[in-house]
Formats: C-alpha cells, structure tokens, sequence
C-alpha cells in the first residue's frame, strides 16, 4: 500500500528528476556570452535588483565569442525543503578564485564559505565587505549565484558517493597518503531560498570571464580624475579653519592634494547621524566648500547611514524604517521609493547640492553586534538577511544617482559592496591593518568586481610609513587615514622626501591610470588585479614548483604557489610591494621579458628573482612593449578641458602600441561620446632606434594633450 508520506516522496524525487533535466536544456544566452539558468521560484530581491544596473551589451559583444563553458549535464539543480542545492563541476587540476573580497588566500578551491555581510575578521571564512556569490575559474570562465541571501559555499571541498571521479579510499592504518581532504569534484553551493538565478560567464580565459561579469555589471566605475590624486583624511572634530590650515600646508610643503575627508564631527551629531552640519564647527558650509574648490581641494564627508531622532528628516523616515536600531538611529528601508526621496534629499541639499564632492559611507557591512540584527523587519518586506547583504549596493547606487543628476561624478569610500556593484564609483575599505592583508585584499578586488584600498594610517616608524604610502600611491585610491592620530605625510623626517616622491609619481601617473579605469569601465578590466589572470603566470609557477612542494592533495597540482603579494596596476605594470622588516624580496616575473619601471633595465622572464631595491622605492617592473603616459609632476589633477603635457615612456624592445583615453574628467558626458581614444604606436626604424607617434584627436572630441616627449626607457 502507498502511504501518503511515500506518495508525497514519489511525486518529490520526479519533481527533481524534472528539474535536474531541465538544467540542463533551459541555459539561455542572456548576454553574449553569458547564460542563464532560473532554478525553482528565484526570489524578487536579489543583487541584481538591488544594484539596478544594466549589462554593457555593446561591450560584451566585442569580447571573442565563446561557447557554454562546463559540461551541462554535470551541473545539478534542485529545490529541496524550501532551500536549492547547487552543483557545479571541477576539472583535476582545475584552481578557483573569487568568492569575494578575501584577504589572505587568492587560492580558493577546497575552502568552505559563508558568504555573509561582515567587517572583515581576520578570517578568509566568507564574511567580508564584498561577499560577492561568483567565482572564476583557471579553465576560463566564471559562474556568478545571484542571491542576496547567506550562501553556503563547499569550493571543492566535499565528496559525493556517486561522484564520477570519486577519490581512492585510502586506509588511515596502513596508507600514508591517507588524507583528511580527499578529492572533491564539485562546487556547492546552498542557497536557503527555494529558487535562484544562476549565470554562467565564457572565457574563453579567466580574464575574459572577468571582464564579461564586470561588463554584465554595468562595467566598472570611470572615477574623476581628481578622485584618482591624492586624498587626506581629518581629524573628526577639525574645524573649518583647521580644514584650511591642512589644505595650506600641504600646498606649502608641496605635497599633492585632491580632496580632504572630514570625520563624524562634521555632523551635529553622530553615530547616530544627523547629516546636518555642525554650525560651531562649519558656521558657512556652502562658503567654506567653495572656498576648498576655489583652491583645487574637494570635500568628502564621512556618513554612517543610522539616523539620529535629532535629525531633520527624523519623523518623517521613521515610518520608513527597519524595526531594530543601530546605535538607537533608525535604518531606512532605501528600497522604498519614498524612504529614499526623503534621505537622499537632505543629502543633496546640504552637501551635493553646494559642492561636496562625495562619501565615505561607514558601517553598512558588519558587525553583529552593532548591526539590526536577523530577526529585524523592514516595512517593504525584504528580509533582514537581504537588507544587510545588499545594504552597501543601495548606498551607493542612491548617493552615486545625486551625482548623475547633477552631471557631476564622485568618488568616494564605502564599507559595503557586493556584485552588481562595479559601477558604482566607490572603494572598501576596512579598520583592519595588515599590510600583507591589505595587498592580497587588492588581488582579490579583481575578482570580486570591486575597488579596495591599502590605506595608510599610523605607522611606528618612517620605515612602515613609507612603506605602506608607497602600496597605497599603486592602489585604487591614494588616502592616508591617520585623522585619529594626526600623522601627516611629512611626520617621519627620515622619510618625508621619499613619500613627497612617490605621491608626486602617483599624480605623474594619472594619465595612466585614467586610461586602465577607462578600460575597467568600457572593457570590464580590473585596473589591480591577481597575477593569475595574466597570460604566462600559471606555466611558469608550475615550472618553479617542485614534486616535493606539491603535497598529497590532487587539486593543489594545477597551480600550487598562491601568490598573495604582487598583484598587476593596469595593462603593463606588475607591483611587488615591500613590507616593514624586508630588505629583499622574490618576485615572480611571468614569461615574456619584464622590465625594471624606474631605470627601464632588463629584470627577468618567466622566473623568479630576488630583489634588494632599497627603501626609497616600491618594485615595479613593466611588460616588454609597455607604455606609460606621465605628466610633469602637480599637486592637484588636472581641471576638466584642462591641457597637459605628456611624457610617453616606452618600456623593453618590443615595438608597442597603447589607446590613451581622453575627456573631461568630470561629468558623465563620456555616456554621451564625449570621448575619446589616441592610439600611441612605438615602432623600430630602420636605423634600429625606437620612434613614436600618437594620434589626432577626433574632431569635436575632448583632447586634452598638450605638448608630447618621448622617452625610451630601455637603451
Ligand atoms: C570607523 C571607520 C573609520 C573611521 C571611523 C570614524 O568605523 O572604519 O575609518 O571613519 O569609523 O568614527
């Protein structure tokens, strides 16, 4: 007799059958190369919805065509007790990355994550300020779960007794290679929702499947060019007048500045915020950032999101707010259309509206404690759980929107992001203050579609000093953060030269940089990413390891050194930072022959070497055929339509080529083809010397070159 129990677990069982059957028929091409698949019922609110970006079709179009990339018959999909299963298949040999923002491991296959809104904890266990759901894979392509719940995520790490390439039993008695990690052939991934979208990105190599997700994000965020200079934060209880003695002295003493971030005490009141400017402090708001612009130095406020019941907007948002508190001020529900005219609206008016020229919006990833907790409510319905995943891309994309309107763009720090967010014009950053953290957290940005940046805080000698100043000048954003103990870049005379020189190379540099966050917005390229996704890395590490290094885990073969301290800085540029203590370092060139950046010497190919560079420098080592525009050294970047003079470096043998991007700098008319794209060409003549020349600015587009020098910097 069938009881009712066995006839619900039929019916259950051919319910899968059907949906395991048609995961394997109903991936659908959404962009191109990209696809699709909907499992069960995908819930309403998810990133994407929350980021609410549209795909760079045009730019996933030109990217070369590829086919779907995994064995669909061997990815699995099902809908069990209200939560879906998911299973992708991985290759012997095959190495992950992504998983979001970690910090001390780029290697990810065989960990087990939690993706989960968090300050970072020192732990690479998936709670991080970017838990962004996707994964690149070393075969080329990417998968991306688009879930704005707690994903639980077995990388590799977990055994199936039906697998196909299940792993050998091994006896723990007798079996010396016995291992507590046997083999896995799959990702997992546990999504507590009873359906979710799922994405497929082609390659047909890594950085291709890179580019597609930042590209199906929007592409990544085009900063202005003075977000790209030098940045200094303040003192929280600095006033208007300290403001203008900082922004003085550094004019004085010559050492660059684009913008000044000013600390809670802006505010009336903080934590929980007011938004309204301290009037003892800031008597003139609009006056005293105007007189900052008039002087080349913008103004960033520091916000957390938490509104004060002394603020303005109060009662008019508490209706519109979550059930819980954070330090007693209400969260608004910001997606609810009114709740963010509401915010958004004191936030335009005094500060977008007279000149402030971005955020540093704090504590929208973590922690537990200071949080709303799991058990809160909002009154648009989206859960808890939801909100805190997505709350860092609701910020942004709002706050970034007062921007747009007013055609103006920002550039600014959250603490908060998640995938959907490579548009937005912000960089993570975190209270953590590890170095090497710091730099691995560069690497892996690359793979999470996001910016992160090593700031500079205190440091206890010149040495830490400038050896931390000297990473953050080749990061995303150049911001020392020492408000709280007030060191200036000037504080350690034994150093305060070097940091003048390196700030200076950074603003030298800004054509270049420019030009590789052009490239992450219209090509979907991470200006700093992972070594990993450069042509030649991989053969050349697997030449470097040993059979004795490899250990007894099979998956470790493919590619088994993790490489957590050099990372790329734009189409040439490959950057092996020094840390407190070193004298010399090993960096890993990959093949093809590299250069030194500031003699243009012969440094390497495809090996390892040592390097004893001194203090006064950051490593950095240049592409054979690299080019990189510089302009004489400023203090603050240039003004929209502003010409400057270039000095076009060449690097190695190769004859090269190079697209210098090119407009104003400031607003967002680049969306309406106010741009534009130089070709530099180095070639050999035939008396054997180097010669270049560079393209003519297309009519009626921006051209903001002045007078052009070669230099060639290997003879
Ligand atoms: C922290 C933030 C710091 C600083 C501080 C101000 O949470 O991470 O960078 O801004 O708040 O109170």
């Amino acid at each position: 007799m069938i009881t009712a129990q066995k006839l619900a677990q039929t019916i259950f069982f051919l319910w899968i059958g059907s949906l395991s059957a048609f995961a394997q028929t109903a991936w659908t091409e959404t962009a191109p190369g990209v696809w699709k698949l909907s499992v069960g019922k995908p819930e309403a609110y998810n990133l994407l919805t929350a980021a609410g970006v549209q795909p760079n079709t045009v730019a996933l179009a030109a990217l070369p065509k590829t086919d779907f990339p995994l064995p669909k018959e061997d990815i699995s999909v099902k809908v069990v007790d209200g939560k879906t299963y998911l299973r992708f298949p991985l290759e012997r040999g095959e190495q992950l990355y992504g998983f979001g923002l970690n910090f001390q491991t780029v290697h990810q296959r065989g960990r087990i994550l939690n993706l989960h809104m968090d300050h970072y904890g020192n732990r690479d266990n998936g709670r991080t300020h970017s838990p962004t759901p996707f994964y690149v894979s070393s075969n080329g392509y990417g998968v991306f779960v688009n879930s704005a719940r707690y994903l639980t995520v077995y990388a590799g790490s977990a055994a199936r007794l039906d697998s196909k390439n299940a792993p050998k039993v091994q006896d723990r008695n007798t079996d010396k290679d016995w291992s507590a990690n046997p083999y896995s052939d799959a990702v997992e991934v546990l999504v507590p929702a009873e359906g979710v979208e799922i994405y497929v990105f082609g390659g047909p190599k890594p950085m291709e499947a890179v580019r597609r997700f930042n590209l199906f994000n929007g592409g990544g965020c085009l900063p202005p060019r003075w977000g790209l200079g030098f940045t200094q934060r303040v003192h929280r209880l600095y006033t208007a007048d300290s403001v203008r003695k900082e922004a003085a002295e550094f004019e004085a003493r010559k050492y660059p500045l684009d913008f000044i971030g000013l600390e809670p005490g802006w505010q009336s009141k903080s934590y929980p915020c007011t938004f309204e400017w301290d009037k003892t402090r800031f008597p003139d708001p609009a006056g005293f950032v105007k007189e900052m612009l008039s002087k080349n130095v913008r103004i960033n406020l520091w916000t957390n999101p938490y509104v004060s019941p002394d603020a303005s907007i109060f009662p008019q948002i508490k209706p519109f707010s979550g059930s819980h508190t954070v330090w007693v001020g209400a969260v608004p529900d910001l997606t609810i259309p009114q709740a963010q005219k509401i915010y958004w609206q004191q936030f335009d008016k005094d500060h977008v509206g007279i000149g402030v020229s971005g955020y540093k919006i704090d504590e929208v990833d973590g922690n537990d404690s200071w949080l709303w907790p799991d058990v809160a409510t909002f009154p648009s319905g989206i859960s808890a759980e939801q909100m805190r995943q997505t709350y860092g891309l609701l910020v942004q994309k709002q706050s970034t929107d007062l921007y747009r309107n007013r055609n103006s763009r920002t550039y600014g720090l959250v603490r908060a992001s998640n995938a959907g967010g490579s548009s937005f014009p912000y960089v993570i950053y975190n209270d953590n203050y590890s170095h090497q953290d710091f730099i691995t957290g560069v690497i892996n940005s690359g793979f999470a579609g996001v910016l992160w940046t090593p700031e500079v805080r205190a440091s206890k000698t010149g040495e830490e000093w400038l050896r931390r100043f000297q990473s953050v000048c080749f990061s995303p954003m150049a911001m020392i953060n020492a408000w709280a103990d007030g060191t200036k870049p000037w504080s350690f005379p034994d150093v305060a030269e070097q940091v003048k020189a390196v700030a200076q190379l950074r603003m030298q540099m800004m054509p270049y940089w420019y030009t590789e966050f052009a490239k992450y917005h219209f090509e979907g390229t991470p200006p700093f990413r992972a070594l990993n996704l450069e042509d030649g890395f991989i053969e050349n590490v697997e030449k470097q390891t040993t059979v004795a290094d490899l250990g007894e885990n099979p998956y470790q073969q493919a590619v088994t050194k993790e490489i957590k301290d050099q990372y790329m800085a734009g189409e040439y540029l490959l950057v092996a930072p020094m840390f407190t203590g070193q004298s010399s370092r090993k960096v890993i060139l990959p093949k093809g022959k590299w250069y030194d950046f500031y003699t243009g010497k012969y440094a390497g190919n495809g090996e390892v070497i040592t390097i004893t560079p001194g203090l006064d420098r950051i490593p950095v080592f240049v592409k054979d055929g690299g080019i990189v525009p510089m302009t004489p050294p400023r203090l603050h970047a240039p003004k929209a339509g502003e010409k400057v003079d270039l000095e076009i470096r060449h690097y190695g043998e190769k004859p090269a080529q190079y697209r210098l991007y090119d407009d104003d700098g400031e607003t967002y008319n680049y969306e309406k083809g106010q741009f534009s794209w130089r070709l530099i060409q180095v070639e050999r003549q035939k008396n054997g010397a180097l010669k270049g020349r560079m393209s003519a600015a297309e009519k009626g587009k921006p051209d903001t070159v002045g007078k052009v020098t070669w230099r060639f910097m290997t003879n």
